[in-house]
């Protein structure tokens, strides 16, 4: 595994040394920046980027939630950013991370500041555990409450939500479990730190209303693939003791991809292992990602393919 030569700062690329934010800044000082997870992955055809149009579209929909004006980049400039990141590093597969953060602006308002635009890119390795995939893993359900829209913004990636992640995922770990299950102010089931939460019961998929949540864009992936193979998937609240009885449980997100929940608050769900339905679309999951899925072509951005934009900004 190599570190990143390059990163991507503002306009143009720079070496990875020059990828800092300033310490006087509301990005840094109060969280107060949005960012997108994205994975590149190794195909026949070289990388490839999953779902990016779909990614940059809900970092400029990030950016328009929390109030941002006048972006210093727009659609194909973020696009363009994103595969010379990736092309300069020279990395088959990588997890991307852009960002637009806000500069200065101490008083409180994003008006005092400006925003501006980064992108790194590094090497990947299994997020939860080589392990995880095949076994699944251990989770419980987080003393800490999910954000509320009219508290934080839930459909906005913004870092300062992340506090919360943190608070939970730490808790839980420390208490010996490997993720938090959060639920909402309404009691009901949201979402994981990083990830999204689906059950399995009677051949039926379920997962949570968007409301209250992050939505996400591996979720939306595995709805359409279930629905591909002919499952029903439904969006309903979902409540802590459904996830009990449920057949089979599992999360899923950029980083994670699809991981069975084996035992949630020392209850085993199902068989104790990565369920039928889980392995099905941890497969069509493996083969969409490796560029050998039906939906490859439209979900799959080649990086040799994607067009050079330069930026509308010279700062
Ligand atoms: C809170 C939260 N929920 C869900 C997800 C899953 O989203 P995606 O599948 O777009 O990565 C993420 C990861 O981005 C997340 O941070």
């Amino acid at each position: 595994m190599s570190a990143a030569s390059y990163v991507w700062v503002h306009d143009s690329l720079k070496p990875a040394s020059e990828g800092v934010v300033p310490f006087l800044s509301a990005g840094m000082q109060y969280g107060f920046s949005v960012f997108e997870g994205i994975r590149c992955y190794s195909t026949e055809n070289g990388p490839a980027v999953l779902r990016l149009d779909e990614h940059v579209q809900r970092l400029l929909d990030s950016a328009h939630i929390i109030g941002f004006r006048d972006l210093p980049v727009d659609f194909e400039q973020i696009k363009s950013a994103i595969n010379q990141t990736i092309s300069a590093n020279e990395f088959a597969s990588c997890y991307i991370r852009p960002m637009i953060f806000l500069d200065g602006a101490m008083s409180l308002t994003v008006e005092a500041g400006e925003p501006r635009f980064m992108v790194a890119v590094w090497e990947w390795q299994r997020f939860l555990g080589a392990e995880a995939k095949e076994n699944g893993i251990r989770a419980n359900i987080s003393s800490f409450t999910r954000l509320h829209p009219n508290i934080m913004m839930t459909k906005a990636k913004v870092s300062g939500n992340y506090v919360s992640s943190i608070l939970a995922k730490t808790e839980s770990q420390r208490a010996g479990f490997d993720e938090a299950i959060m639920l909402g102010p309404d009691g009901y089931v949201a979402e994981c730190t990083g990830e999204n939460l689906f059950l399995v019961r009677k051949n039926v998929i379920y997962t949570t209303p968007r409301a209250g949540i992050l939505e996400g864009i591996t979720r939306e992936t595995l709805i359409t693939l279930a629905r591909d193979w002919g499952y029903t998937v439904v969006e309903e609240p979902i409540s802590r003791d459904q996830l009990y009885i449920a057949d089979e449980v599992f999360v899923c997100g950029t980083a994670a991809e699809v991981i069975a929940l084996r035992e949630i608050d020392f209850r085993v769900i199902g068989t104790g292992k990565a369920g039928p339905v889980t392995r099905a679309l941890q497969q069509e999951f493996d083969q969409l990602v490796s560029g050998r899925h039906a939906r490859s072509s439209k979900w799959l951005s080649p990086v040799s393919a994607l067009a050079s934009v330069s930026s509308k900004s010279n700062r």
